[in-house]
């Protein structure tokens, strides 16, 4: 899905280089990628860390999996070529958003290996940072959460290629931070992520405030 159709297309460079946009704005540009299973814990913590981030003065903002396939990936299912798509897509668009200064929080299951890796590639190739948050919550927990009652109706076959009850998911090998919600509030992972965060020194101190 992903061929390159476009020809006779030159890139335009634009007056304006990153570090001049990033200091003008007194921000810094990234991706935090979260993964992890459906009800693991992913938009809570990502809209509980943007809510902190923001009101600490930093341009942050969430793409969330369920939300962006209301609009741009309303396209896509979950095939494994859709999700592969869904997740390229998103890749690209989360470099922009930290291109422009803003820390982006993207929340998808994202389940393959390979599509997370050409994510983090994207981002390297343009000097970006990107970090891997695993929101490493067990399969049980999740079912018993079932937010949207989707794990039912998995089980009951209702839908077909759930992830972690009929379609694989792919824990990363080495993310950057892991978060484990079945131990830890919301507000001890969204510390841990700010910590993360401030590490980098995409903020500048543990409590999410601007540089
Ligand atoms: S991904 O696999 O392509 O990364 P994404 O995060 O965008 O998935 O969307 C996952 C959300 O779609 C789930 O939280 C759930 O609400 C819904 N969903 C619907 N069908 C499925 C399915 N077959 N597998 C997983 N999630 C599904």
């Amino acid at each position: 899905m992903s061929e390159v159709k476009a020809t006779n297309i030159h890139w335009h460079e634009g007056d304006l280089p990153r570090d001049e946009r990033f200091k003008a704005l007194n921000a810094k540009g990234a991706t935090l990628w979260f993964t992890g299973l459906s009800g693991s814990g992913k938009s809570t913590i990502a809209s509980a860390l943007e809510q902190v981030l923001v009101s600490g003065g930093v341009n942050s903002y969430r793409l969330d999996g369920d939300n962006v396939r209301h609009g741009l990936n309303k396209n896509l299912g979950f095939s494994a070529e859709d999700r592969t798509e869904n997740i390229r897509r998103i890749g690209e668009v989360a470099k922009l958003f930290a291109d422009s200064g803003c820390v982006s929080l993207t929340s998808f299951i994202s389940p393959y290996r390979a599509d997370r890796d050409l994510c983090r590639t994207l981002h390297d190739e343009g000097k970006l940072p990107f970090y891997e948050v695993y929101v490493d919550t067990p399969l049980d927990v999740c079912e018993s959460r079932d937010p949207k009652g989707l794990y039912k109706k998995a089980r009951a076959g209702e839908i077909k290629g759930f992830t972690g009850i009929d379609d694989p998911y792919e824990a990363p090998n080495s993310p950057e931070l892991v978060l484990k919600t079945a131990e830890h509030s919301v507000e001890e992972c969204v510390k841990q992520c700010l910590e993360l965060l401030a590490s980098k020194g995409i903020v500048n101190v543990a409590a999410g405030a601007a540089r």
